[in-house]
């Protein structure tokens, strides 16, 4: 039995690569082409966004001429929701066929290095929530590559081909939020081996992975984390440099997802 009431249009597609947008990235929609939208109202069984910047909507799509299926607005532990509903899209996903998944998020940064306005691939993470979308479950799933080396040596090569510029490479820690973190607790994430900080991506990736898909995950570097620089941080901020980010990301999943389905 599904856990989902889909309309037949959608219950009939079969897209090959499944899209989560996080925060400010809504404007990658616009460059879509073709397909429907859906309103997650319209959809038994998801929970409901209510953050401003997360629209709740699903498209169906071509990128470089491959269907996709794009999440527009997820759902946060700090809504309320349970990690298992923080992940429910991508059971959704996984019943309409998706094999690949790419999710997208807004971070701060950990690691002064990095450059806010950029993005970074996660190449693993920091589970701190201690939250589990398998929860309740006996999936003793192997975690040592969550995000697929392949994946990303092909998104790393791309972006130095579209930029001429190398996509940085770091850690995630997932923290429950919706507050920002302290001086304190950057540092502290800092020791811990994070290079970027937020509030998503992190069950999502852990349910694909059980459910079998390979999946790549992308920061939009937003930020400095509270500590590495003066000025304080505001959501608009955060919305505002996602907006440019889209247009990048675009380009870059355009020319990387017809080699993501052949591999
Ligand atoms: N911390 C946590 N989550 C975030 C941040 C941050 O600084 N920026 C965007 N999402």
């Amino acid at each position: 039995m599904s856990e989902f009431t889909l309309p037949d249009t959608l219950r009939s597609s079969s897209p090959a690569v499944g899209i989560v947008l996080g925060s400010g990235l809504g404007g990658f929609v616009d460059s879509l082409s073709g397909g429907k939208t859906y309103q997650y109202s319209e959809l038994g069984g998801l929970p409901e966004s209510k953050v401003p910047g997360h629209a709740g909507r699903l498209h169906l799509g071509k990128i470089g001429g491959i269907d996709v299926i794009v999440a527009q607005g997820r759902i946060h532990l700090y809504e309320g929701w349970s990690a298992r509903e923080a992940a429910s899209m991508i059971r959704l996903f996984d019943e309409l066929g998706v094999k690949i998944l790419i999710l997208t998020n807004a971070a701060g940064i950990v690691n002064a290095n990095l450059k806010p306005g950029r993005w970074m691939l996660i190449s693993d993470h920091l589970n701190l929530t201690r939250q589990s979308p398998l929860s309740g479950t006996a999936q003793f799933i192997d975690q040592s590559e969550v995000y697929s080396r392949e994946l990303r040596e092909l998104l790393r090569a791309e972006s130095l081909e579209l930029s001429g510029t190398r996509l940085p490479e770091g850690i995630y820690a997932w923290i429950n939020g919706p507050e920002y973190e302290t001086p304190a607790e950057i540092r502290m994430l800092r020791t811990l081996g994070a290079d970027a900080v937020g509030m998503s991506t992190v069950p999502e990736a852990i349910q694909a992975r059980a459910l079998g898909m390979r999946v790549a995950a992308l920061s939009c570097l937003t930020n400095y984390g509270a500590g590495l620089s003066s000025q304080p941080l505001n959501h608009e901020e955060v919305m505002a440099v996602g907006k440019k980010a889209a247009g990048e990301l675009f380009s870059l999943l355009e020319s990387t997802i017809p080699a993501m389905v052949e591999i």
